[in-house]
């Protein structure tokens, strides 16, 4: 039942309110391979976003639509929009967001008004990197809600995991990282529930 809705490269190419009937969007952002395309497969249970094998393929925002019921029933009207966003931070290392980012991307985050949440993707194998940083201090300014997860977590024992995600929160200055998996959907159903209380 996801719908892609259409991809992005230029802020005026945001989907409007005639596609999204100004429901509640959730934007998936995070470095290049992190796993935000997977991410959003593993929540949708689908193939709809596409994952790379290369780092840094996505460069536009895909739009999907979630619509609840199935079949005849789907309802017209969708219950939550995702966005998949290009990754940053690779080949280019950068003190600024702007400099590294595709152009687009502050525009997005500065003026989507029904964007609701957004989704930080931090790798729980490497340590805490620069670049996400400045995005979640970006997102504590402008008081953005934000969630942060930790990806990749299958990589890891359960021992590393945990004093991998004490650092991450320690150097980001965040209370919480929720810790998942693509692979094996540890944790989907966790940030299921934070997705879906911002669609209510
Ligand atoms: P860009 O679109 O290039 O910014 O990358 P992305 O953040 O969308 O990453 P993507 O989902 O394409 O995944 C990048 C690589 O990481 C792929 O080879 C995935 O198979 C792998 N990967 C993603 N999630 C997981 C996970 O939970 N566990 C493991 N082991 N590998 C993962
Ligand atoms: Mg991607």
């Amino acid at each position: 039942n996801p719908v892609f809705l259409l991809s992005a490269t230029d802020a005026a190419h945001f989907p409007t309110e005639s596609k999204t009937h100004g429901r509640p969007e959730v934007a998936f952002l995070g470095r290049s391979n992190v796993g935000k395309s997977s991410l959003i497969n593993a929540l949708l249970g689908s193939k709809e976003a596409r994952v790379s094998s290369t780092p840094g393929r996505t460069r536009a925002i895909n739009f999907f639509a979630l619509h609840e019921g199935s079949g005849g029933k789907q309802k017209t009207v969708p219950s939550i929009i995702f966005a998949d966003l290009p990754g940053y931070g690779y080949a280019k290392i950068s003190k600024s967001i702007s400099a590294e980012w595709p152009q687009f991307i502050e525009p997005y985050l500065g003026e989507r008004e029904t964007l609701a949440l957004c989704v930080c993707l931090v790798d729980t194998n490497i340590p805490p990197q620069a670049s996400d940083g400045l995005l979640i201090n970006y997102l504590q300014q402008t008081q953005r809600p934000f969630v942060v997860v930790g990806t990749k977590a299958d990589r890891l024992s359960k021992n590393v995991l945990a004093k991998n995600l004490a650092a991450l929160k320690e150097e980001h200055g965040v209370e919480e990282i929720l810790p998942v998996s693509s692979k094996t959907s540890a944790g989907i159903p966790a940030l299921w529930q934070r997705i879906q209380a911002v669609a209510e």
